[in-house]
């Protein structure tokens, strides 16, 4: 796990590395972290802060890019939403279209740099993929464009990702004013920007199975100091959410 995280930036740009993980892991674990208990926490703050800043999803057409195995597509289908999901993870929408129980959400084999939609969606989602698909600002903008192709004017796009410059980058590495400054070159009025995840608690909590009564006090604690000093950037993840100018 400890060589993986080391090797990131080679491994988590491909799809062999999402579908050991699929063919490893169970659960949410499989497109998340070894420990499920923190994984349902942070289901539920992902949730709660779609909720948030997507309150009106009912009737809407969405794309959920690097759905994994569409905890994400599932959970805003059930709200009313017409939801396609893309990964480029075969093993991860294998998984995925098994969980689902009708035509409601879709996946498809995709790779965020190569979205066939044009002007089709109203709200875009992704949760930890495209600070894990693109290596610098130059990928980041390729992806954007392909999303806002997408989009329809006026859609609302809402990724949670982690962006950060150093020790915690994943494989993009770039501040959160630099990708904010991605998103509007490609056509994307930037509205909310607000964090997610504490991430001492993340580095601390996520890698082993941690029973529950160990995991959900250390996030809890986690969660309020965040929310308290927003100053701090103690967000792992970053919400970051606009709307589509074309
Ligand atoms: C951390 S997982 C998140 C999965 C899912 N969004 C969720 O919330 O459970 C990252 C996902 O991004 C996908 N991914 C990475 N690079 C991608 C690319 N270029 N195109 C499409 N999907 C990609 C991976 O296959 C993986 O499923």
């Amino acid at each position: 796990m400890f060589r993986n995280r080391r090797n990131r930036k080679q491994l988590y740009s491909t799809p062999d590395y999402w579908n050991s993980k699929a063919v490893e892991l169970e659960g949410d674990a499989v497109s998340m972290w070894p420990n499920n208990n923190l994984n349902r926490l942070y289901h539920r703050e992902q949730l709660s802060i779609i909720d948030a800043l997507l309150p009106d999803v009912e009737g809407r057409t969405v794309l959920d890019i690097g759905c994994g195995t569409g905890r994400i597509a599932r959970y805003l289908a059930g709200r009313g939403a017409r939801v396609d999901g893309v990964d480029f993870s075969e093993r991860a929408i294998e998984i995925a279209r098994g969980l689902s129980t009708g035509p409601n959400p879709s996946y498809e084999v995709e790779s965020m740099f190569n979205l066939s939609a044009v002007d089709r969606y109203d709200i875009v989602v992704s949760w930890g993929s495209v600070a894990i698909a693109c290596k610098n600002a130059d990928e980041l903008g390729i992806a954007m464009t392909g999303i806002v192709r997408a989009a329809r004017s006026g859609a609302r796009i809402l990724l949670l990702e982690p962006i950060h410059t150093g020790f915690l980058h994943r494989v993009l590495d770039l501040g959160i004013a630099e990708f904010a400054d991605v998103m509007r070159a490609a056509g994307v009025s930037v509205t909310d920007i607000r964090p997610l995840h504490f991430w001492p608690a993340r580095l601390a909590l996520s890698y082993i199975s941690l029973p529950n009564f160990v995991t959900a006090p250390g996030y809890r604690l986690g969660q309020s100091v965040m929310r308290t000093v927003p100053s701090l950037r103690l967000g792992d993840y970053t919400a970051i959410a606009g709307t589509v100018e074309k």
